[in-house]
């Protein structure tokens, strides 16, 4: 290698290593970020089935992959918990209206009673929505699919000289809900993600456990959405704005300290932090789309204030930091000073803004679907 080669080699060394040293602690702090939805645990995956549903069509399981959806098992002849979990289903079922995503299945454990006809009045009475199935089929799978496929608890039973005879999958057994039988199940509310895995179970009589469930819903809608493994890039871009930030302020003082190669290795480097900045931000927002701020009132209005500043300025940076990058590439130093004095404020205006924007939206005031 020749010496002025050499030389040049050297001097690109420092910007390298900065930019290295930038993205190796943008992943750290990456790392470090989960989604909310990882506390949910994964119980198990629900197995496929296929029933009908109360406009008489067939209905498999398949139907809800990308949803999220809420399952329970009740029989409209309940005089039991039945209504009360329906009325809870109906609670979220208008809780959830805007998110699309979410869907409502209900499964009779009296499939022998509860006939599509029967099933779709019962869905007009309590004003069900078009997101909201309710299933019926033959008992045997039935049953099993509560007790295998979502490990809820179901019996028909019968009272006989004081001993409890269990007929659940009794092949003679006679219509069902006759005074005698009982049936027993579960009252709870099983939550399951967009690839069918059941990710809670909430007690669907407990009107203090909608909202927990609520939460989850829109945890694991988000999920579906945006891959877990993007939830980081929200902090990953604010760390860059910051160190974006950092090298702008470093690099000023460089150049007025007379060090104009230590200023152009800064800001080199800064520009190369927020090319990173932009693809990673794309990147997250071509799949979460707009991210709304949950705060009121005084909090929210500075926020769309800040907000719309920033990107009105960020756009504008684009074509600013590439001209001053240019002028001062060509050694047009006066022009590049001139045009610079501009570019400088409004970047560390448009990534200071960026980092308080992220601390508002993630952590401050976190929109449904980023915090349980
Ligand atoms: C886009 C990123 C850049 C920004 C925001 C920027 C910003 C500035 C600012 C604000 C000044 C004026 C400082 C003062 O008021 O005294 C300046 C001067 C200067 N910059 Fe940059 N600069 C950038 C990139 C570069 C690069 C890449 C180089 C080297 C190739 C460079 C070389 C210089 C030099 C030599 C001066 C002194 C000019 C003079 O005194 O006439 N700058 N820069």
């Amino acid at each position: 290698m020749s010496d002025a080669s050499a030389g040049r080699a050297a001097g690109w060394r420092p910007l390298v290593m900065i930019v290295l040293g930038v993205a190796i602690v943008a992943l750290l702090v990456g790392r470090q970020v989960r989604p909310a939805s990882a506390s949910l645990p994964e119980v198990m995956t629900v197995p496929a089935f296929a029933l009908t549903e109360q406009s008489g069509q067939r209905f498999e399981s398949r139907q809800l992959l990308g949803s999220v959806w809420i399952a329970d098992f009740v029989f409209t002849n309940c005089a039991g918990p039945c209504p009360i979990m329906t009325a809870r289903m109906n609670e979220l079922e208008d809780r959830l209206a805007d998110d699309e995503r979410v869907r409502f299945v209900t499964i009779s454990v009296d499939p022998q009673r509860d006939t599509p006809e029967v099933l779709r009045d019962y869905a007009a009475r309590v004003g069900a929505g078009p997101r909201w199935s309710f299933l019926t089929g033959e008992v045997e799978p039935i049953y099993r699919l509560c007790r295998e496929g979502f490990l809820l608890t179901v019996a028909r039973q019968r009272a006989e000289s004081g001993k409890v005879i269990d007929e659940t999958l009794a092949s003679d057994l006679p219509a069902a809900s006759q005074p005698q039988h009982e049936i027993l199940h579960s009252t709870m509310f099983v939550l399951v993600d967009h690839a069918g895995v059941i990710r809670g179970y909430f007690d669907g009589t407990d009107v203090t456990a909608l909202a927990g469930l609520e939460r989850a819903a829109r945890v694991l809608s988000r999920d579906a959405r945006v891959p877990p493994a993007l939830a980081a890039l929200p902090a990953v871009n604010a760390t860059l704005n910051g160190c974006a930030a950092l090298l702008l302020s470093l690099g000023y003082v460089a150049i007025r300290a007379r060090r104009p190669r230590v200023h152009r290795t800064l800001m080199l480097a800064a520009f190369a932090c927020s090319v990173m900045f932009l693809g990673s931000y794309l990147t997250y927002h071509a799949f979460a789309g707009e991210t709304r701020i949950a705060a009121t009132g005084a909090v929210r209005i500075a926020y769309l204030v800040l907000l719309a500043t920033h990107v009105l300025l960020a756009a504008a940076i684009v074509p600013l930091a590439l001209l001053t990058l240019v002028r001062a590439l060509r050694a047009d130093l006066s022009r590049h000073r001139r045009i610079a004095r501009l570019t400088l404020p409004l970047w560390l205006y448009v990534s200071v803004t960026g980092v308080v924007i992220y601390v508002l939206l993630y952590h401050a005031y976190p929109p449904p679907g980023l915090r349980l």
